[in-house]
């Protein structure tokens, strides 16, 4: 079902009078809802992640991905270009492109079902049976292949990553995320990257609890029990919050050598910094000093379903794909340099298992935004309560004991969805 407007939904929806610091769950689990955020954000006026341009290096390489439930097909033509196209066939709408990836340089993109096939742009070249077999059957005589293609949608390479929106009026990318975000962007990954591993996991919840979860400092030193307990992440380090303007997006960062240890972690009973523990494999946390500004753990994230995490010198892509109202498939994409070292590959392959899942972060969150999902499934009418740290969305520069992050996506959510 695709409802055109908030007002169309078969129950009215209207956000709490308190504003972001109330989430309803229904958001969580109603159908109607998860269809219209399908029209309204991801062919909405967003930029999607895609992949990355080392996904597809030579003519002819793809990649097939998705902008929310759409499968996408990204290909690299000819003349090196990128076109980011549905991965629908426009004869009766098949799966053009079956695997993740491959190269289609020498034949195109050709549908199994009745061998329509397209070019590296997506442009109709050939059917099957155009004039009939002997004379007999075929296509009518005003049969125009150039009317048809494969859908097109707009593309932007920003610092080797690809992204792509149904929207042809959308700012750059730069503009995107604003210049209080971007710098990080370009940190990160404005030079040659290598790629060193990829995961993914079904995550048993919507994908908006994924998006809260990246934006929830509050709780990255409670649950994840190892950041406190070996001092990788703690909020008596030097950090803060830093929104975008809009509020779509937002950094999270910690500087671990400026640590000034506070007694709330002991006064409040938090497990996590309860244990004395050692590594039997310290090199899991061996690690060297980068970048100039000191920032050692940093969690970045781009409206609606894309995170970027540097932790030690463990850097990840994460994108996060609805797969239904309740259930997310989380992608894990681990990125060094060209130009590392062989020890700095090494010591950014083994920082992977902090997140990755030989490690802790990922099996924590995904079981605790099941647990959320669980725990609010029955409950439409009540809500979430999320006043730490104010009630604004506001960067703040000395704590990261805030859920400022947090009410800035569902400020963003409710104006796209035309909720407010
Ligand atoms: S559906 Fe693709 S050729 Fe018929
Ligand atoms: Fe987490």
């Amino acid at each position: 079902m695709v409802l055109a407007d908030a007002s169309e939904l078969s129950e009215p929806f209207s956000w709490p009078a308190s504003g972001a610091t109330r989430v309803p769950f229904r958001l969580f689990s109603d159908p109607e809802i998860y269809a219209l955020e399908q029209q309204r954000i991801f062919r909405g006026r967003v930029w999607n992640y895609l992949c990355l341009e080392i996904d597809i290096p030579n003519p002819g390489d793809f990649k097939t991905t998705f902008i929310g439930e759409t499968p996408i097909v990204v290909i690299r033509d000819e003349n090196g270009d990128i076109n980011a196209l549905v991965n629908r066939c426009a004869h009766k709408g098949a799966l053009v492109c079956l695997q993740e990836r491959g190269n289609k340089a020498k034949n195109g993109m050709t549908c199994v079902y009745h061998s329509w096939t397209y070019d590296l742009r997506g442009q109709l070249k050939g059917i099957a049976f155009r004039n009939g077999i002997k004379g007999k059957g075929g296509m009518p005589d005003d049969f125009d292949p150039a009317k048809h293609r494969m859908q097109r949608i707009n593309v932007e390479i920003y610092c080797g990553l690809v992204f792509g929106s149904f929207a042809d009026d959308m700012p750059s990318m730069e503009d995107y995320l604003g210049e209080k975000l971007s710098w990080m962007v370009k940190r990160n990954f404005d030079r040659p990257l290598k790629p060193l591993g990829v995961h993914s996991q079904i995550i048993h919840n919507n994908w908006k609890l994924y998006a809260e979860n990246v934006r929830d400092s509050y709780h990255a030193t409670l649950l994840h029990t190892f950041y406190v307990t070996f001092k990788v992440n703690r909020m008596d380090m030097d950090g803060g919050i830093v929104m975008g303007d809009d509020k779509w997006h937002h950094i999270s960062y910690a500087k671990r050598h400026e640590l000034d240890e506070s007694d709330e972690y002991d006064k409040a009973g938090v497990h996590a910094a309860q244990y004395e523990s050692k590594l039997s494999g310290p090199e899991l946390l061996k690690a060297w000093d980068e970048f100039p500004d000191g920032i050692t753990h940093c969690i970045q994230t781009v409206f609606p379903n894309l995170t970027f995490h540097y932790t030690l010198n463990s850097l990840c892509v994460r994108f996060f794909v609805p797969r239904g109202v309740d259930e997310t498939e989380l992608f894990w994409i681990y990125l060094g340099y060209e130009d590392d070292t062989e020890e700095q590959t090494r010591m950014r392959v083994v920082q992977g298992n902090l997140t990755g899942t030989a490690g802790l972060v990922s099996l924590e969150d995904g079981c605790i935004n099941e647990f959320v999902q669980r725990g609010t499934h029955m409950s439409a009418d009540k809500e979430a309560f999320l006043e730490m740290g104010g009630r604004d969305a506001e960067s703040s520069g000395n704590s990261r004991a805030t859920e400022a992050a947090i009410r800035g996506f569902w400020e963003g959510y409710c104006g796209i969805m035309g909720f407010r």
